[in-house]
């Protein structure tokens, strides 16, 4: 692997439709202006972008299963399993990089199912309600965070 690292870019269910769905609430940006916004910010900063896009939980585990050992972070994105699944809880927790949560809405503001992430405790901290800016500021957390835990 070159430079710092890889960072597993990680997106859930219905974020394929961005751009289409509901764009009050998620904007017109679609799924892949999100990437891009990733890769930009992970070039500029020396770090390699992979992005895996399911609808389906078993294939966010193995995802994650399969960064362990290969990325340095995880950036997540799960959509409405951010407030359900333990399954990905647990899988997240057995990944040894960081792990930062993004979100486009702000779900704290919105209907009371959206308040609870169950992969928040297993997060280094969440970045919610800035939209597409989020991906960009996710990056820089785990730069900081990488900066900060090698001492460079
Ligand atoms: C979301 C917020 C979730 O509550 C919702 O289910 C999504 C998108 C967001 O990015 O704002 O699918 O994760």
């Amino acid at each position: 692997m070159n430079g710092r690292g890889l960072i597993l870019v990680l997106s859930g269910p219905n974020l394929n439709l961005l751009g289409e769905r509901e764009p009050a609430i998620y904007g017109t940006q679609t799924l892949d202006d999100h990437v891009a916004t990733a890769s930009e910010a992970a070039t500029a900063t020396g770090f390699t972008i992979e992005h895996r896009q399911t609808n389906h939980e078993g294939d966010l585990v193995e995802a994650v299963q399969g960064a362990r050992g290969r990325a340095v972070a995880i950036i997540v994105n799960a959509g409405a399993l951010s407030h359900t699944s333990w399954s990905l809880h647990d899988a997240l927790a057995a990944f040894d990089g960081v792990v930062v949560e993004v979100h486009l809405s702000n779900p704290a503001a919105r209907e009371p199912f959206r308040h609870t992430s169950v992969i928040a405790p297993v997060a280094a901290g969440c970045i919610a309600g800035f939209g597409g800016l989020g991906y960009r500021l996710a990056v820089e957390a785990v730069d900081q965070l990488i900066a900060g835990s090698t001492g460079s």
